[in-house]
């Protein structure tokens, strides 16, 4: 069945890993930047494997210069979402990439940012809050910036905190300053963990980290007492599976672990992490899950209350998604 028409709700975008193809051409035509090496033939982003991912990633980044440019990423991006049926989505913003980590560039890039979604949510119904990320190669010294510039933008709208990036690199204790210092100003925490490393790493995000959110998690599979504890602690998996089969963890989706991690009672959700680079959508997303493990609207309303349930943004609005 096609699930365009389905409400959906999304934990795990990151924003310009959401960036149309097209877009960036375009921006880099604009300003005269050289990035078609990260296209293949047929207009697609081209990678070999993670590490190639995240370069082809920065350098698509590399585009997007002005809050002018995050205001039409932010429209092109959730006018796609809204039209494949998204009511809800909550995106990672990095300072890194829009204003450098500098305080007062960052507010700019994130008012340009917030009125676009403002405009989306009135022309589309499509609603968006932020998730401040930092990026954990660029070393817990650039974290600790890109936290402060959280904490200074913490609200209503900047509801997280959360760190994407190279998991092999570094644990995630060497980020725990970052992470307190988003805590105490009342921010949400989530962090990659479990993609690319293995249970360890989840282990390190809940003890170190105290994180409520993981993102993928997927590997504590390979550890049931882990299994255990993300159940019983009620930890939310934002969990990309598809993101994870184009990245090569996964054969394909019937290989993919979601359906024994909920049937173990680990709550998961679903997100399409960068949908252009993987080629997926939040409804192709559910008609693969239809497909691989027999999942119907009963299973997926399951998977969107959790989502609800486990969404950064206030009671109020979270009244409006359910
Ligand atoms: N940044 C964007 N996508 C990511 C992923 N899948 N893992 C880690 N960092 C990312
Ligand atoms: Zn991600």
């Amino acid at each position: 069945m096609s699930w365009q028409d389905y409400p959906k709700v999304e934990l795990h975008l990151h924003l310009e890993g959401a960036a149309p193809a097209d877009l960036i051409r375009r921006l880099a035509r604009e300003k005269s930047v050289d990035i078609a090496g990260i296209f293949d033939e047929r207009g697609h982003y081209s990678f070999d494997d993670f590490p190639d991912f995240l370069q082809v990633y920065e350098a698509a980044t590399s585009v997007l210069k002005r809050p002018e440019d995050y205001a039409r990423l932010t429209a092109a991006v959730l006018e796609r979402s809204a039209e494949d049926g998204v009511i809800y989505t909550e995106a990672f913003i990095s300072p890194d990439f829009c204003g450098g980590g500098d305080l007062a560039a960052w507010r700019e890039y994130l008012h340009a940012i917030r009125e676009a979604a403002d405009r989306a949510e009135a022309a589309h119904g499509i609603i968006m809050r932020g998730i401040v990320t930092c990026i954990r190669h660029f070393g817990p010294y650039t974290a600790r910036q890109i936290a402060r510039c959280a904490a200074e933008t913490a609200g209503d709208w900047i509801t997280g905190f959360g760190m994407g990036g190279n998991e092999t690199m570094g644990k995630q204790g060497d980020f725990a300053w970052s992470f307190d210092c988003a805590r105490e100003a009342g921010l949400n925490l989530t962090t990659h963990a479990g993609e690319f490393a293995g249970p360890a790493s989840v282990r390190q995000a809940l003890d170190d980290l105290r994180v409520t959110r993981i993102g993928h998690g997927v590997r504590a599979v390979d550890d049931p007492a882990l299994i255990d504890r993300l159940a019983e602690a009620g930890t939310v998996l934002e969990v990309c599976p598809g993101s994870n089969v184009a990245l090569g963890l996964y054969p394909d989706l019937r290989a993919h672990p979601i359906a024994k991690l909920r049937k173990a009672g680990v709550k998961v959700t679903v997100s399409t992490d960068d949908p252009p680079f993987f080629r997926t959508s939040m409804s192709q997303e559910f008609a693969g899950l239809e497909r691989a493990f027999g999942w119907d609207l009963t299973d997926f309303a399951v998977l969107n209350r959790t989502a609800v349930d486990a969404a950064f943004c206030d009671a109020a609005t979270k009244d409006r998604l359910r």
